[in-house]
């Protein structure tokens, strides 16, 4: 039998299977992603740009990263302009939505930006290090591996695309709930189903109205776990949060039946996880109807849910371009149009707003439209 050669990452994997058995599909993820120097996220390739595997939208343009600094400028008048007034980036990628934020509140903010910490949450010491080339020039400035080691604070906890990147645990329906697990069987990696442990059954009970036979789909428990870490050290303040994703009723409908799983490499997609292992990403869509009960079960009041289109323009995106249009170029304007329209960010990508320790608020950026209720 010929064996083919295995990448450094897919033998850590096997040695893992041979070690324990079997492992959960969400192991096989979070190792394939995030094992120290060889998973897709902790090694030194970059996943973002031309070379790389796909775009973000703070990174086709500091539109975005602008939007968020005046989302921020409200958040921090709605908490009665705090004189330390902290800022935590989860999975800041190559820096640019920092890069934006900390560039428009630094000369159109001046208040704020003197109350400013300004954190990023990052585990790659590489990525850390073209963030900090990329930010050298800003003062209040700090990294941290872990939510784990930052003080409690007040402020915002703020990420583009950090939740679908979160391992998830795969389910089947068939006759009851199974979970898929990872085996590795003549020099390839082997889904097998085994009977779903109680967690599982809770969430699939709690969040979809019972599953039809041939079903498979994601569960993110790690989103719960983060939220735990979260609830901890957020004193006041807010999440904001911007990621793909989709309600319970839109996740878990028929036209889903084969679950949200994707993998990027070299900016196409595909539906295979076992294969260019350590080499492409492989995510899955957030529940938001998830991150809004688990969040209010945790003291985070959900203050408003929308796609981004109607959110940008609510916030008055076309105030900004119109301020900046000397310095639009023509390619400009097809990246913020990418931001706006359907195919491109503009209704995939959705808003969430929480808060914590404050009175009500109305934020300008669901005046237009606001379908929390749909959560
Ligand atoms: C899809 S990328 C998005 C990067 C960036 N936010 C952007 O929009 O360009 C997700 C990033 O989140 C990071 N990440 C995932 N889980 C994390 C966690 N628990 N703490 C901090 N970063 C995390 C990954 O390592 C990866 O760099």
């Amino acid at each position: 039998m010929k064996v083919r050669k295995l990448s450094l990452i897919r033998e850590i994997i096997r040695r893992e299977i041979e070690k324990e058995g079997v492992i959960s599909f969400e192991r096989f993820m979070e190792l394939a992603l995030y094992f120290p120097g060889y998973g897709y996220y902790m090694s030194n390739r970059l996943p973002w740009g031309k070379e790389g595997d796909y775009y973000t939208a703070p990174q086709l343009h500091k539109i975005f990263g602008i939007m968020a600094g005046i989302q921020l400028k409200e958040f921090w008048e709605v908490m009665g302009k705090p004189k330390r007034f902290t800022v935590i980036e989860g999975g800041p990628g190559d820096g640019s939505l920092a890069r934006s934020v900390l560039s428009y509140l630094s000369e159109y903010e001046k208040d704020l930006f003197r109350s400013l910490c300004y954190v990023l949450l990052e585990k790659n010491p590489f990525f850390q290090i073209l963030q900090k080339d990329k930010l050298n020039q800003f003062e209040n400035v700090i990294w941290s591996e872990d939510l784990r080691d930052i003080p409690l604070f007040c402020g915002v906890f703020i990420s583009n695309e950090l939740f679908d990147s979160f391992p998830v645990r795969r389910v089947k329906m068939e006759e009851d709930l199974k979970e898929i697990y990872v085996t590795f069987k003549e020099g390839d990696f082997v889904e097998f189903l085994e009977n779903a442990s109680s967690d599982l059954k809770t969430y699939i009970d709690r969040f979809t109205e019972g599953l039809p036979k041939g079903f498979i789909t994601e569960v993110c428990l790690k989103l719960k776990e983060f939220l735990d870490e979260l609830s901890v050290k957020l004193e006041e303040g807010f999440i904001f949060t911007v990621d793909y994703g989709f309600t319970s009723k839109e996740y878990y409908s028929k036209e889903r039946s084969g679950g949200t799983l994707v993998c990027y490499f070299k900016h196409r997609f595909h539906d295979n996880p076992y294969i260019n292992v350590g080499e492409q990403d492989i995510t899955a869509h957030v529940n938001f109807s998830a991150l809004h009960i688990w969040g209010e079960e945790r003291d985070f009041q959900t203050v408003g849910f929308c796609p981004l289109a109607p959110y940008l323009v609510s916030l008055g995106i076309d105030r900004v371009i119109e301020a900046m249009k000397r310095y639009i170029e023509p390619p400009d304007i097809f990246k913020l149009k990418m931001l706006l329209i359907p195919e491109g960010f503009g209704e995939t990508h959705r808003v969430m707003i929480q808060k914590k320790n404050l009175g009500d608020v109305n934020l300008e950026g669901f005046k237009l439209k606001n379908i929390k209720h749909s959560l």
